[in-house]
């Protein structure tokens, strides 16, 4: 039977560090605010020049290093983010360039927002389970910096740029265990940005719009749902999971999603507290600086989870 397995996991986060002391300085809000209510204390923003693209290509060059993959061994590319370079080519070609892969395949973005890196994940291991590649790039890469309105403290303080990558490879060895992925477009207005093409033209603000509340509430319950089916239909015991890897949205509703799978606090990656929302690049970021600091070890068994705008949301159990 033939398995993906993850190779190797890299990141990428932009110099400019930002806390919430100096938000502080540009909106009425507080550090107490943000971190009672986030569990952020700070978020990292992409310098001027610096686009999504080129987030995307450093932390996969870090991805390609550890899995000790040459670039052009990659037989497929997919690059979860809703802050693209442009509207077109994709973002994911233009790593394919800036990475050197001459072998002319296929490379592609998908978008569903912070859900973004599981559903690339999950259409990857479909192609290397199928026999259409050997070995996928995926990333996770989001300039939300671009599209957050500053002088909108509902929401300014949430986000943060960066991108993480992972190489999946074909093996017998277990690794992608299961995923379940899912969608929901009656939500499309509690969580979305204004902005739209209209005959051709752009209109509309720039900006990402939120209830946060209705976020809260169907986040907690969504992922919780989702993340039991996913370990049912793996047929895994709960408590062999080793680490719970959740979109680094907010630390209230990774607790209460822990909580409702009774996972304890010592088994949940956090690093929201550094990263804040990094949309699609959140879950590769925080699983590749937990790997770093030798807290999740090769062998373990980690459940992804994370949701979106759409909703897009899934979950994910793997053997690492
Ligand atoms: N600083 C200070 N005060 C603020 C700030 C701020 N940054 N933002 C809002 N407030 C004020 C509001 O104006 C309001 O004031 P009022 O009572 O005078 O009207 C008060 O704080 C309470 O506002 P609420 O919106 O009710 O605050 P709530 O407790 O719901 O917290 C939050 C807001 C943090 C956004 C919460 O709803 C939440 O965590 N939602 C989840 C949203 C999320 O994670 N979105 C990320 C994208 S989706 C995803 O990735 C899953």
């Amino acid at each position: 039977m033939t398995y993906s397995r993850i190779l190797g996991v890299g990141s990428f986060l932009p110099a400019k560090r930002v806390s919430n002391d100096d938000l502080a300085q540009i909106v009425e809000t507080s550090d107490e605010w943000i971190f009672q209510r986030t569990g952020i204390k700070a978020r990292h923003l992409a310098a001027d020049d610096e686009n999504t693209s080129d987030l995307a290509v450093k932390a996969a060059r870090n991805a390609l290093q550890q899995a000790n993959t040459d670039p052009n061994e990659i037989d497929l590319i997919i690059v979860g983010t809703v802050t693209g370079d442009y509207a077109f080519p994709s973002t994911a070609c233009l790593v394919q360039q800036k990475l050197g892969i001459t072998n002319r395949c296929p490379a592609f973005d998908i978008q569903a927002a912070c859900a973004g890196f599981m559903y690339a994940m999950t259409m990857a291991d479909a192609y290397i389970r199928g026999g259409l590649c050997k070995k996928a790039l995926i990333i996770g890469a989001e300039t939300l910096s671009r599209i957050v309105n500053w002088q909108d403290r509902n929401t300014c303080v949430l986000f943060g740029d960066g991108a993480g990558a992972a190489v999946l490879g074909a093996s017998d060895e277990p690794g992608i265990l299961c995923s379940k992925m899912y969608a929901d477009g009656e939500f499309a207005s509690v969580l979305h940005m204004d902005g739209r093409m209209n005959n051709g033209d752009w209109t509309g603000a720039k900006f990402i719009n939120m209830d946060g509340q209705a976020v809260f509430k169907f986040a907690v319950k969504a992922l919780s749902e989702v993340a039991k089916e996913t370990i049912e239909a793996a047929n895994f015991p709960a408590e062999k999971i080793d680490w719970l890897v959740p979109h680094q949205a907010n630390s209230r509703i990774i607790d209460a999603t822990a909580k409702h799978l009774k996972l304890p606090p010592e088994k949940v990656i956090l690093t929201v507290a550094e990263h804040a929302n990094t949309s699609a690049a959140s879950i590769p970021l925080a699983l590749d600086y937990d790997i770093q600091s030798g807290k999740i070890q090769r062998g373990q068994h980690l459940l992804l989870e994370g949701i979106g705008g759409g909703f897009a949301w899934g979950a994910m159990l793997l053997r690492y």
